[in-house]
């Protein structure tokens, strides 16, 4: 079976972790062997759902269902070690001209170390990675188009040699839909939503990359407009509370026919009330194709 990658993005605190947690558990119910990346070198979900120890090397956090924090540097530390066994011929390999020319484009660097990564198991390339799927909360908007471009960049500026070599087949893998899918999280909201537009045009243009788009947190009430009219005739608190809630319903309506217009598939997630972690991710799950 060929592994499937994929990446949850959007504006800062609209869902991804929880969206990709989600995405992450349904594949794993569907007894596919999945793993959880996470960016960065702070976990989230080691708070959220109270796992002992999150780091680099896969942790079994539910049948089927492994988690990862990965930094650019420990990706990178980890593929020298894999190809470069002798600590001297390590020396050299930093030491070299391709190397230095590699330094010049560093800011790439990381965000390269951590694609390569992602994508070794389609790749053949580098250490294993033994996971039919691999769902990477990503980061938000501009910070993970910078990602993506990464190999392109590296490829233009080392055009020669294994890195120029590696670089251009990330960017291939990346835009292979068969291996990566892309998935943008918004609110309902005029502003993600605008954020998440934006992303889906520079991936439309960029990479050629459809993404699923997701409308988060979506108010739900199975009240009656006409209800809630009548409670506003009524006056007080609660009438506040529902004119509120009705506005917000008909916000909710119009940011969903400007999420049609966008040419996407278009996947909605209600507010859940829920504290429990696993019973919200799993709510969440219910509703992703
Ligand atoms: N559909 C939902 N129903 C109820 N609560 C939700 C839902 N989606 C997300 N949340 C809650 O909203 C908060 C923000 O979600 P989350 O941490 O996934 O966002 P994020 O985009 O990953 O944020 P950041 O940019 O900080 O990484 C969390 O407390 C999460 O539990
Ligand atoms: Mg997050």
């Amino acid at each position: 079976m060929k592994q499937e990658i994929h990446f949850v993005t959007g504006k800062g605190g609209v869902g991804k972790s929880i969206l990709a947690a989600a995405l992450a558990l349904k594949l794993s119910q569907e007894g596919k062997k999945t793993l959880l990346v996470e960016l960065g070198d702070q976990s989230f979900f080691k708070d959220f759902f109270s796992v002992p120890q999150v780091g680099f090397q896969p942790t079994s956090i539910r049948p089927n269902l492994s988690l990862a924090l990965w930094t650019g540097e420990a990706c990178l530390q980890e593929y020298a070690r894999h190809f470069i066994k002798v600590e001297s011929l390590a020396k050299l390999f930093f030491e070299n001209a391709v190397m230095r020319a590699f330094i010049n484009v560093a800011p790439a660097l990381p965000e390269l170390a951590i694609l390569g990564k992602v994508t070794s198991g389609p790749r053949k390339h580098g250490p294993p990675l033994p996971f039919d799927c691999v769902v990477v909360d990503a980061f938000a908007t501009g910070h993970f188009i910078a990602l993506l471009e990464a190999p392109k960049g590296m490829a233009e500026a080392v055009q020669f040699g294994p890195m120029g070599e590696q670089s251009r087949s990330i960017d291939a893998h990346l835009r292979n839909p068969e291996i990566c899918k892309y998935h943008v999280v918004t609110l309902p909201e005029e502003l993600p939503l605008k954020e998440a537009d934006e992303l889906i045009s520079r991936l439309k243009a960029e990479f050629s990359i459809a993404p699923e788009l997701i409308l988060n947190k979506m108010m739900e009430t199975s009240v009656s407009e006409g209800e809630l009219q009548a409670v506003q005739n009524e006056g007080g608190d609660l009438a506040k509370f529902a004119e509120y809630l009705e506005s917000h319903i008909q916000r909710q309506k119009q940011m969903w026919s400007a999420a049609e217009k966008m040419g996407v598939h278009l996947t909605r997630v209600p507010l859940y009330f829920e504290n429990q972690p696993w019973v919200l991710v799993e709510k969440v799950a219910g509703n992703l194709r």
